[in-house]
């Protein structure tokens, strides 16, 4: 036998700063131009924060000769695909990038995280810097290295540590952020003080109607109080990051809120964003907290008043439970156990022999989210599925069994018109096919109502077509609009 060691200690120092200022966006080229991480860069971004940010970067990275070119990526969650990163990494061959180009990833979380993932991909690994313009990407994704794409089966699921040489932190860029994605923020940033620091906790709350407006009509003094806030945050992210890069323990308090959020996500087809999702899932920790007397019923009060003031976290999921308990198996951070990360006390995680990521209980987590109504619990209807196998009355609990023989009951009266039509939103099922509800209706009854209603648009629709094909949504929703098949 030959034993051939092969010693790899000394790693790289993979050290970087974390400048937050406002205006220092002004200012990036000529830094990079100062700093050297790469002979060019290509831009990575997407088209919104492309049309608002980008020329006015590339036009400075110009004057600097480092600019080598641009990709611009769909916004949403979607782009951190398979299809999206590979069609990255062509474009850098296309561009002509080599191992001495770096990449600048100008965005949010996504960009972040896809842009980051090309760079430590793309020849084994370039260089990158990122330039966060969402709130979330300024206090959490911008910072500690962590990469990545989602995969069908959930998200980020493919990822690298990969860490950037700079991030640049302009708070003025949020001027443009959407109030949504400002309050999403704020649900990842909030995180920060319950896990981690009661007083920033307090800070938030004493600044709660600054967070409730909107960031274009923020007062220059607000501006600097929203810039302490970010720089509390990262400097918090920093501290664990630089105590467990890997997430071996410590860095796992970061996901507080995240096992249920990753689901939440997943499960919305993410329509509800990651700031958001986080927010849901802080509710969600701290309720199974206080079941499991590790959380005092005052500090999920407490919590919990926060997120309402924001009007953050009170997304209900559809689906089933033991889908969402399934799904929250498959997070990589649940390594196959259902493990989560609980608040003892806002600003202190609470600890089992020194470990973070608590092991807990299917049926307790069921029950949690039963008692909090999280979940709906009602099947999705998959409209991709041939019509005999449709099955819309699948309903998981007896209670909801009990809803649907009520709305059984009162079908032939709703189809009759004894229920008088108002207007309302319609729910994102398979295909949204109607606007209506009816009043006295209940929230269950209205969602069988519209599985019925896409059950019949369907079979319309097969028979139409002579029973080709499935429907999709953009189908379902025309035939919806033009159809009218609604009862009655
Ligand atoms: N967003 C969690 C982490 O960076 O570890």
């Amino acid at each position: 036998m030959q034993r051939i060691h092969l010693g790899l200690t000394s790693e790289k120092d993979k050290s970087y700063d974390i400048v937050i200022d406002r205006g220092v966006f002004a200012n990036i080229a000529s830094d990079l131009r100062m700093k050297r991480f790469a002979e060019k860069y290509v831009v990575i971004t997407d088209k919104k924060v492309g049309k608002l940010y980008s020329k006015k970067l590339i036009d400075a990275l110009k004057r600097e000769e480092l600019y080598l070119g641009k990709i611009v990526v769909p916004v949403g969650e979607s782009s951190k695909s398979v299809e999206q990163f590979s069609e990255c990494l062509e474009d850098m061959v296309g561009l002509g990038a080599n191992r001495k180009t770096g990449i600048i990833a100008l965005g949010g979380g996504v960009v972040g995280d896809l842009g980051g993932y090309v760079a430590a991909s793309f020849m084994r690994g370039i260089e990158y810097v990122h330039v966060p313009t969402s709130l979330l990407a300024m206090v959490d994704s911008s910072i500690g290295g962590k990469v990545g794409i989602d995969l069908k089966a959930g998200k980020n699921l493919a990822g690298a540590f990969w860490h950037p040489k700079k991030v640049y932190i302009d708070p003025d860029v949020l001027r443009t952020l959407p109030q949504k994605h400002w309050r999403a923020g704020l649900g990842e940033a909030l995180k920060y003080g319950a896990i981690k620091e009661r007083p920033l906790w307090e800070f938030f709350e004493k600044h709660i109607e600054l967070w409730k407006k909107k960031p274009n009509d923020f007062l220059p003094s607000e501006w600097e109080t929203v810039s302490e806030m970010i720089a509390r945050c990262a400097q918090i992210k920093v501290n664990v990051v630089m105590k467990d890069e890997r997430e071996g323990n410590v860095r796992q308090i970061l996901n507080y809120g995240h096992t249920f959020a990753h689901v939440v996500e997943h499960m919305s087809d993410y329509e509800v964003v990651h700031g958001e999702a986080v927010a849901v899932g802080m509710r969600m920790a701290a309720a199974l907290a206080v079941e499991m007397r590790f959380m005092p019923q005052t500090e999920y009060d407490r919590q919990n008043d926060l997120l309402d003031a924001l009007g953050l976290g009170k997304t209900k999921t559809k689906g089933l439970i033991k889908d969402f308990v399934k799904h929250m198996r498959k997070d990589k951070k649940a390594k196959g156990d259902l493990r989560v990360v609980l608040v003892s006390r806002l600003g202190t995680c609470y600890q089992q022999m020194g470990q973070f990521g608590i092991a807990v209980e299917e049926k307790i987590v069921k029950k949690v989210i039963e008692q909090g109504e999280w979940v709906d619990d009602v099947e999705v209807v998959d409209m991709s599925q041939p019509s005999s196998s449709f099955q819309p009355q699948t309903v998981s609990s007896v209670e909801q069994k009990r809803a649907l023989d009520d709305v059984s009951s009162t079908w032939d009266g709703v189809t009759s018109g004894s229920y008088s039509p108002s207007q309302s939103t319609s729910t994102s099922y398979g295909a949204p096919l109607s606007s209506t509800s009816f009043v006295g209706e209940t929230d269950l009854q209205k969602r069988l109502r519209e599985m019925r209603e896409r059950a019949e648009a369907k079979r319309q629709y097969r028979e139409q077509s002579g029973g080709a094909g499935g429907l999709n949504s953009s189908e379902g929703a025309g035939l919806g609009s033009g159809g009218g098949f609604l009862p009655g």
